[in-house]
Parts: C-alpha cells; structure tokens; sequence
C-alpha cells in the first residue's frame, strides 16, 4: 500500500503536493518523492518518512506535479527505490501504488530492447513501457503499456512534452480525482490530501484510465471507450478521511483483508518458486515468534504438517533463546509482523549461532529481522495502524500456505490434482473473507452479551485450536477482558471449574473430523448453564440447536478455515471493545513493535 498524490493548476504544485503526502503517510513511510513538471521535469526522493524529504528538498518551480510515500513490496527502502521513476530519456515521470505480477518477464524483454533500469522494484518496468509506446500521445501509451500488464495498479504519469496534463489509471488499487472550484485538478489514492481543495470526487473503478487537465478530466477504458462514474460528495474530516471513513483503524485494517490476502497470494500461487527459500534438505521448521504471530505459527504447524509432512515446532521467541539446546538442525521459521520484535531477533541471532538456516515472514520490507535472516518472506498487508495485528496476521497465514504448497509439492506429499484443488481453494479467501465481513452487524449483535463479562473462554480443537487461543488474545487485547483460550477436550480438566452462567463460551465448529468431539464439548459447558456462541457453518443445524447463536462462516477446506474464523473473531473483539468505550487502535500498555525484552 503506497500513497499517490497529483495536482495540475495555477499554484506552485510543490507545497501542495508535500503537504498531500503528509496526510498519505499512513498509506506507507518508508520513502517518499516528487516530481514536477515546470520548465523542465524535475524530481526529488528519499528513503524515510516525508520529514526527511522534506529536510532536503530544494526548490523545483512547476504548477503540475506527482508526488508519492512508499511502503516497499518489490526492493528495499532506499532512495532508487524510491519513486518516482523516469525513462530513459528523463522526459516521463511515473508513481505506482500495487504489484506488477509480470514484471520480470516484462522487464526483460526491455532490458532487451536497450533500456537501463536503475532499482530493484517492479514500478521502474512500467515507466519503460510506456516509453515503448510513447508516440507523441501519453495516454495511448499508457493505455498500451497496461494492456501488457499483469497485476495491480494505480499509476499516475506525467510528460515533459505534454505540461498541464496528467494521466493515471486503475487496477485493484484505489484512485480518486475531482476539479476545485478554482478548477484546480487533483488526484490522490485517497480523499484525504483533496479535501481543501473540493468534497466533490470521482472514484476510479478497475480497468479505468482518467486523463486530467485544469478545470476538466475525461475519462475511458483501456481501448479508449468513454466511460462515466458518478460524482461523490464526502463530507468527512480529515481524521474520518484516513480511517476511510471507519471509525478506527483496526476497523478499517480488518476490512482490507481480502484485498491484503489477494496482494499477498499475487503472483505467487503458481509463479514464484519458494521452495528456493527453504535448503533443499530441509526436514524439520521450528517456528519462532511472539504474541499473535506465535498464533500463526501454532496454525502453521498444522498447515506445514499436513501439507508438507514437516515435522514443525512452535516456539516463543523470548524463550527460545534461553533454550538449552546447543545445536539446530531445524529450518528456523521466525514470524513478526513489524520485523522488529526484540525477543524474535534475538531467537534468530541465536537459531544461527546453533547452527542453522533462517527464514523470516514479516510485512515490513527493510526491517530488522531481513537483515538478520537468510531469507525473507513479506506479507504485502501494508501498514497496519491499529496495535492489535488483524490484517498482518492473516496474510502470515497466507504465507504459510504457500510456502507449504511449495514444499509439499517438492517433497511430493500433496500430488498435483491435490494443490490444483487447493489452489482453487486459496484463491476463493477474498471472497469468503468478503461474506464474513458482511456479516458485522449479527456480529456487532454477539458482542452485546458479550461485553459485560468478566471472563470469556474460546474453545477449539486441531488446526482452530489456535485459533481459540488468537480470538482470546484479540479480546483481551483490545477489551481488557480476561480471556483465554483452550483446547475444547482439555476443558474438562480442569478449567471447567470455572464455566458458570456468567462466563460466555466461544466455540469454534467447523466440518472436520473434530467436529463430533466440538459439539459434545459443547454440551458439557452447556450443562453448566453458560451462554455457548459458535463460529460455525452457516447450514450446520445441529450446531444451532445447541447453541445461543451462530456466527456464519462460510465452508472451507478445514485447513484455511482459521482464516475465515479469525476474521469473524477480530470483528466480535472489536465490537465488544467498542461497547466497552476502550482504546481500540491504542490499547493500554501496548505497542505496535515492542523492541525491549
Ligand atoms: O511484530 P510482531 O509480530 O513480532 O509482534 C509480536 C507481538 O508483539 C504482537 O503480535 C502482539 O501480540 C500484538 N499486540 C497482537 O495484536
């Protein structure tokens, strides 16, 4: 997730345009840059926040311009990687917020032609692209450039040649324009750098391209086909605009995960080859992370095992390395969504120090544990505001996947009808995420019960088992509920010592071969009369009768239904906490990376 923002007018473009970004930033940080097209095109970068572009912007005089704050998917934070990127002959200056699936390949049939390129990301293939098609027109080049194109995108181009014009176009990535009163034509990835200058906007919809001009834009399809959208007034604040008009961030995260599943599934399923990222000897993962991250290595060890036949240990981190174990022979997994949780660096400084290989899965390109690693998987969630992990989570779930897809396909445990189902499967969570989000108010409708508790038990068992311990996690997070997690069988050990009328139960069903053992647990707590609510498939009538309510989820393969359970689980914390009038993107005592042991 990158911020873009563009203004074409009668004002000096630079101020605007930097002014533009800072509200951006939480789109992404980790690089900024300008350019702007006045005598000549000119263009400023820098790695780190907007702050430090600005600490070293010179003046460029111009009254059209693109700017950008990055949040690095393809190459690490860096000044080249910063956009925006010019072609070879400087006269074009391009800015991306997506992924271009097919850059590779694209990039080398250019580099075959004679084009220089200068950065690791996949953006810079675009600009020579369109320089491959410029024949005078900018947005026939545009226009044939993205016909070549798998991926998404927003992108906004602008020409030396053709001052007081500005082209951009849309795919899975958000784009907005509207013209101010003074006829000023602005553009942005969202309305929250436009709103001082109208509350009047057009939304870009995917395959759209829009060509802007002060006082006008028009805009068509890839073929050049007229198209019209409607005109939206937003009446939000500048606050509502960056939530996107949810009322927190952790709201907002929760409901980008389908697009942040799909982002990190994107050119991977099939394509890139991440059997390279494990040694090809590898017969055992230890798994080692912290908090919520911890809960999707738990998940990951039934993925891994099952799909790869690897033998995988989870540990937490600030315990690993107070292990007395004097040699690794595992392939050690170290999952943080910031890449800079101290107890998980450490744990793998020591993995290498006993002698094994690392692999990290993180969202934060450039971070930490990239350096300390051997090998980096990224997330691709995007930032993520709000403390409590929702979106970060669930694409480390997604890593998982893939990564066993891969190794249990080199390791010739899943054949190949088998990965071809599961696949299938995996491209279906956005959509099945999308049906779990729909269903907020049933939701919102549990967590009232719900929030006047004082303790809450989340039961699972098999690969929702952790699941149970990650929807406990969440709730006392975010509510300061006392919470907690169990294997549903272990209740009867113990714990349901406690289980009285006043003590709500979570119980997770879904159609696996613990499903039977699930519903008789939950008979047992139900026996001692508390208030049992499940997450549970939609036509599971049986569980219905024995429960107070159900929270639908649709049906997945057993292996992915953590995704669409936890998704559902978020929700329900959130709106608890919400009644509860807590801190939500802030909770007490928490912090988004925790660098102190
Ligand atoms: O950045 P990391 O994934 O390494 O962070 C680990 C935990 O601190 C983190 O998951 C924490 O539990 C969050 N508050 C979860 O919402």
């Amino acid at each position: 997730m990158c911020g873009i923002v563009g203004y074409i007018g009668r004002q000096d473009a630079l101020p605007i345009l930097i002014e533009g970004l800072k509200h951006l930033e939480y789109r992404g940080y980790d690089s900024a840059g300008v350019a702007i097209l006045g005598k000549d095109l000119q263009i400023q970068k820098s790695q780190g926040h907007i702050a430090a572009l600005e600490a070293k912007l010179v003046q460029m005089d111009g009254t059209t311009g693109l700017a950008h704050t990055r949040w690095a998917t393809h190459g690490r934070p860096s000044d080249l990687n910063a956009h925006p990127f010019t072609d070879c002959s400087g006269a074009m200056a391009i800015v991306h917020n997506g992924i271009i699936e097919n850059f590779q390949a694209l990039k080398e049939d250019l580099l075959a032609k004679g084009h220089t390129f200068v950065s690791e990301t996949d953006t810079e293939t675009l600009v020579h692209l369109f320089e491959e098609h410029y024949k005078g027109d900018l947005a026939e080049a545009v226009r044939a450039g993205l016909k070549k194109v798998v991926g998404s995108y927003a992108v906004a181009v602008i020409h030396r040649d053709h001052p007081g014009m500005l082209v951009a176009a849309r795919n899975e990535n958000p784009l907005v324009v509207g013209v101010s009163a003074d006829g000023e034509g602005v553009m942005a990835s969202d309305v929250t750098p436009l709103l001082d200058f109208t509350h009047e906007f057009t939304f870009l919809e995917d395959g759209d391209l829009v060509v802007l001009r002060e006082g006008e834009f028009q805009l068509m399809d890839l073929d050049g086909e007229p198209v019209e959208r409607p005109v939206h007034v937003v009446d939000w604040n500048l606050e509502d605009a960056q939530k996107g008009g949810f009322e927190h961030f952790m709201l907002k995260e929760i409901f980008e995960q389908p697009q942040a599943i799909l982002d990190s599934m994107m050119g991977r399923i099939v394509e890139e080859d991440l059997t390279a990222l494990a040694p090809p000897d590898v017969d055992k993962i230890k798994i080692i992370a912290c908090g919520t991250s911890y809960h999707a290595g738990l998940i990951g060890k039934y993925i891994l095992e099952s799909l790869a036949g690897l033998d995988t240990t989870v540990e937490m981190a600030s315990e690993y390395r107070y292990s007395n174990l004097a040699k690794e022979s595992a392939l050690v997994v170290a999952i943080t969504q910031s890449g800079e949780t101290i107890d998980t660096i450490s744990a793998v400084r020591e993995a290498k120090r006993r002698g094994t290989s690392t692999l990290a899965i993180t969202n934060v390109v450039g971070s930490t544990i990239t350096r300390e690693a051997d090998q980096t998987i990224y997330t691709r969630a995007g930032p993520e505001i709000g403390v409590a992990a929702t979106k970060t989570f669930i694409t480390q779930l997604i890593a998982i996947y893939l990564l066993a897809f891969a190794l249990g396909a080199k390791r010739r445990t899943i054949g190949a009808e088998h990965l071809r189902v599961l696949r299938e499967e995996l491209r279906r969570l956005p959509s099945q995420v999308q049906q779990v989000l729909n269903n907020r108010d049933l939701i919102k409708g549990v967590a009232e019960p719900i929030h006047e508790a004082h303790d809450v038990y989340f039961i699972g068992r098999n690969i929702n088992y952790p699941s149970a311990l990650e929807g406990a996690l969440k709730l006392k997070e975010i509510s300061y509920i006392h919470a907690e997690g169990y294997p549903a069988g272990e209740m009867k050990h113990g714990p349901i010592a406690l289980v009285g009328e006043d003590t709500p139960i979570i119980a997770i069903v879904v159609d696996d071969p613990v499903r039977p053992k699930m519903l008789s647990n939950i008979m047992e707590v139900s026996a001692r009369d508390a208030p049992v609510f499940a997450v549970g498939l939609e036509d599971d009538v049986e569980l219905a009768k024995l429960v107070d309510v159900v929270i639908p989820v649709p049906r997945t393969n057993p292996i992915f239904s953590p995704v669409v359970v936890l998704v559902s689980l978020q929700l329900l914390a959130y709106f608890v906490a919400h009644m509860r009038k807590c801190s939500i993107d802030k909770p007490r005592n928490l912090a988004k990376s925790v660098t102190v042991e």
